[in-house]
């Protein structure tokens, strides 16, 4: 068990990358607050993982409103005292729109939970950890947080602005107990493609030049293996890195 006891948030936990992240985390021993948009996915995942030994409670969060994230840490404090591991994974696809097409209403929503949700998710766990004098934090990134091409503009730009956060918040408190690394997944089989809205029939064809070169669609427990590597002493010596896994599609 690599994460006995360990008592672990994972926002967007109810499909996907998340879902797998909360199980593999309660399969190694872990707490796991079960967190998420979708309280019947998100308790359907907790109901999963109580039905096989494990311990979890589900919570509703909309990651993009603040008195959500306060009520998302007062209570996992409040149900398992303390908290060891922050995954932000909540995060939503654009409609592969070029500069020129991107809409406010569409910039704001993709920034406000892909960008500034995680920026306050930290806030609120640094003081945390702060006080405890340990803590993990692991950003759900995306390849498109390190190329151009992977994404609309909105998208790819509210990824590269979390690569920028996960190094700053590494260095920041790398002598104080807290690591925190980034993920950078490349294509994945999940449920995201539900959030693409209004797709921009240009942007979506660059994009298609470079998912031409997709070696294969990973799956989600092969994210999973990966996030459970970077809350266990194993990556005790890793911080402040984004680490791509993606069947070898960044190294075209
Ligand atoms: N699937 C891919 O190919 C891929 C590739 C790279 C990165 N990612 C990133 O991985 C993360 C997880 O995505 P996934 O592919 O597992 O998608 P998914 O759609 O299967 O799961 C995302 C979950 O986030 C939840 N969510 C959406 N908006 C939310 C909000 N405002 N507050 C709380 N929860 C919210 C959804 O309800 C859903 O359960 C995202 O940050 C995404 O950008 C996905």
């Amino acid at each position: 068990m690599k994460l006995q006891s360990k008592v672990a948030i994972v926002t967007g936990a109810a499909s996907g990358m998340g879902k797998a992240i909360a199980e593999g985390y309660a399969a190694e021993g872990a707490k796991v607050v079960v967190s998420d948009l979708n309280l019947e996915g998100a308790q359907a995942v907790a109901d999963g993982i109580i039905a096989t030994g494990g311990e979890a409670f589900a919570i509703q969060t909309n990651v993009a409103k603040d008195e959500d994230l306060t009520t998302l840490f007062d209570e996992t404090v409040s149900k398992y005292g303390k908290l060891d591991i922050l995954v932000n994974n909540a995060g939503i696809m654009d409609g592969m729109e070029p500069v020129n097409e991107i809409t406010d209403d569409r910039w704001d929503l993709v920034f406000a939970v892909n960008t500034t949700s995680v920026m306050k998710s930290m806030r609120l766990a640094t003081n945390l950890f702060l006080e405890q004098g340990n803590g993990i934090i692991i950003n759900n990134i995306s390849v498109g947080g390190l190329n151009g091409g992977r994404s609309g503009a909105a998208y790819a730009a509210s990824k590269h602005a979390v690569v920028g956060l996960t190094k700053n918040t590494a260095f920041m408190f790398s002598q104080k107990g807290i690591r925190c690394n980034g993920i950078a997944p490349g294509a994945v089989a999940t449920n995201i493609g539900q959030s693409m809205t209004n797709i921009s029939q240009f942007g979506m064809g660059q994009q298609q030049k470079g998912s031409a070169l997709i070696p294969r669609v990973g799956e989600p427990q092969e994210i999973a293996k990966l996030a459970i590597f970077l809350a266990s002493d194993d990556s005790s010596f890793i911080n402040g890195q984004i680490i791509a896994a993606d069947g070898g599609w960044t190294a075209y």
